[in-house]
């Protein structure tokens, strides 16, 4: 059971990051999957990828990965997709290979 105007804000967050950092000719992938009780989404990318050292950090309201300071955008999208998705009971997370992309996956739990 979800809220399909903020579950929507969710994927419209993920989706336009997977596109403003990944180059022309990469791809983006969505993906779900039904995992016990929860059913866990994720939004791939072949992009520039997040450092390790900024991983833990982006979802911090206004922070911005140095390598992506002169990109648009204030830093607040995954901040309110954590808030949003928190609020559906679920868990939002991120996993990177530098230069080889990004995976974010969130879950909500099946009513
Ligand atoms: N798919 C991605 N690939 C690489 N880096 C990402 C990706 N998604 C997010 N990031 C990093 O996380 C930071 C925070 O993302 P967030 O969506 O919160 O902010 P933003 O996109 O910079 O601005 P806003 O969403 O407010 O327009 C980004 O600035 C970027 O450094
Ligand atoms: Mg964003």
């Amino acid at each position: 059971m979800a809220d399909a105007s903020r579950i929507g804000q969710v994927f419209v967050n993920l989706i336009h990051n997977a596109i403003k950092f990944t180059a022309p000719g990469g791809s983006i992938v969505l993906s779900a999957k039904i995992e016990g009780p929860v059913v866990c989404f994720c939004v791939s990318d072949t992009g520039i990828g997040i450092n390790a050292e900024d991983l833990p950090r982006i979802f911090e309201r206004f922070y911005k990965a140095d390598r992506a300071r002169s990109s648009k955008g204030t830093g607040l999208g995954l901040s309110i997709s954590r808030h949003l998705v928190e609020a559906h009971g679920g868990k939002i997370w991120a996993e990177s290979i530098v230069t080889q992309g990004a995976r974010f996956y969130f879950t909500i739990p099946i009513a």
